[in-house]
């Protein structure tokens, strides 16, 4: 008999997932699990003890001592130590492409993540959760919104943090971080097999939340249907 629920939802950066998935979790009471916050910690990591992202040799002697948690309120704790805002720092944000791309680290942070589903129902987010991380999950989304739909998205929020950017600058950001993101050798961004596209451009958060809880009503609808056969 199936015990626990997971919902996987992979995409580019800033396409909404987060904030969808969180969304979801709320609804479904599942746990949301933010993977990219787990990159973004080890980067800081890494910084704050003056590494080089994208040295592996340096990944290396940090992973013994890591240790990563995030609680059922969305904040993120290395080594005890609460770095929710330290994560989302520009420093971190340039650095955690070249820091979450070494085979090593994805190793660790993959089979922590799965250690976390293991117990409780999920929802998680990220760029392999489909495809390496969850491989069985029930609902495989990936969530998708055009370029300049994401920038629109990422400069209102910095614009409300009263941070000085611009819009350009934010677009190219994205630009350059998908470009890595899916042409690393080590589980590159793509959409698994199985996993249904969603393009959120022109949808409201409130709409995207009901269309994945609806998809994943009707996949779980066919898994007790299948059950009971
Ligand atoms: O979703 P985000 O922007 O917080 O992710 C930060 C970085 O981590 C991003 O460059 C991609 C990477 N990442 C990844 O490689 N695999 C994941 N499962 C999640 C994030």
């Amino acid at each position: 008999m199936k015990q626990f629920y997971s919902i996987a939802i992979d995409g580019p950066a800033a396409s909404g997932k987060s904030t969808a998935a969180k969304g979801v979790a709320k609804k479904l009471q599942f746990l949301y699990i933010d993977t990219g916050a787990m990159y973004r910690a080890f980067t800081h990591y890494m910084l704050s003890e003056h590494l080089n992202p994208k040295s592996e040799e340096d990944a290396q002697k940090l992973l013994p001592s890591l240790k990563l948690k995030e609680d059922k309120e969305g904040h993120i704790f290395l080594n005890g130590e609460d770095v929710s805002s330290e994560v989302r720092s520009l420093e971190v944000t340039n650095n955690v492409s070249y820091a979450c791309a070494h085979l090593c680290v994805r190793e660790k942070l993959v089979s922590l993540q799965q250690e976390m589903a293991r117990s409780e129902n999920v929802v998680m987010d990220g760029r392999d959760i489909g495809t390496v991380v969850l491989p069985d999950a029930d609902l495989k989304i990936y969530q998708i919104a055009s370029v300049d739909a994401r920038a629109k998205r990422r400069y209102d929020e910095f614009i409300e943090q009263g941070l000085k950017i611009t819009y350009e600058e934010i677009k190219q950001d994205l630009i350059r971080r998908d470009y890595i993101d899916s042409h690393r050798e080590h589980s590159p961004l793509r959409p698994a097999e199985d996993a249904i596209v969603l393009d959120t451009s022109d949808m409201t958060i409130e709409e995207e939340i009901n269309a994945i809880i609806t998809l994943f009503y009707q996949k779980v609808g066919d898994i007790w249907n299948n059950t009971e056969k």
